[in-house]
């Protein structure tokens, strides 16, 4: 699609988890100097705020109330990491662990859900631009973005980097139940029938295997300057 529907530049990059799209956006952001929506973690927060209030997850309008009214903030604490803050509470270590990634994912089959999500979403499109990472960026909720990226890598890599990333965070992980749970997270995102994970038509597919984040950042924002530098149709 055009880039004059674009004003605002948008950069969407979806894949599953694992794939280093989390990283890669957050550094292409600031690179770009542009805002970042992490998609994911609204998911997340729904799932939080539902556990919270005691909605069981199956109660689906229940859960879509929540995720309609979520008081979500994304912040940089003074050391430089996110802060992420739900209803002025600081859950940045709560929403990433794995169980919390896997409630959202229940969460997240859900049209109402979904649905309930999508303002909020859309509204974080502001001038300069937006990176946008997630699992339906591309195909759902920008469909019109300037440049669309779909990172992948093998599913044994992307348990090594998961079971890095949350010791790091000083997360108790095993690989072998990380992997496990990284493909049947993975099944259940591709094959939903709302929005399921899946590259847009036009996304630039990248294979993150054996690449470092310097080498993926260095070629999305590449890509993204050659789609602002092209001639508005
Ligand atoms: O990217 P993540 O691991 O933080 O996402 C958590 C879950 O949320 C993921 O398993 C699927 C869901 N999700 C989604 O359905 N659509 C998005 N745009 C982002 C995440």
């Amino acid at each position: 699609m055009s880039q004059a529907v674009d004003e605002c530049g948008v950069l969407t990059i979806d894949g599953p988890s694992g794939s280093g799209k989390g990283t890669v956006a957050r550094r292409v952001a600031d690179a770009l100097g542009w805002r970042l929506l992490d998609s994911g973690a609204l998911y997340r927060l729904t799932a939080l705020a539902a556990m919270r209030d005691g909605v069981r997850l199956d109660d689906i309008a229940g859960v879509s109330a929540i995720a309609a009214g979520l008081d979500a903030k994304f912040d940089v604490a003074d050391d430089g990491d996110e802060r992420i803050l739900l209803r002025g509470e600081d859950v940045t270590a709560a929403i990433r662990n794995e169980n919390c990634g896997e409630l959202a994912s229940q969460v997240a089959q859900h049209d109402e859900v979904r649905k309930a999500l999508v303002g909020l979403q859309k509204s974080y499109r502001k001038p300069p631009g937006l990176v946008a990472d997630g699992r339906d960026m591309g195909t759902v909720i920008f469909p019109d973005a300037g440049s669309k990226v779909f990172l992948t890598a093998s599913p044994e890599e992307r348990a090594r980097r998961r079971y890095k990333q949350l010791k790091e965070k000083g997360i108790s992980a095993n690989l072998a139940r990380l992997s496990i749970d990284i493909s049947e997270r993975d099944k259940r995102d591709a094959t939903r029938a709302i929005a399921p994970l899946r590259p847009a038509a036009d996304a630039v597919q990248i294979d993150t295997t054996g690449l470092s984040i310097d080498e993926v950042v260095a070629l999305v924002v590449e890509l993204v300057r050659d789609r602002l530098s092209q001639p508005q149709l």
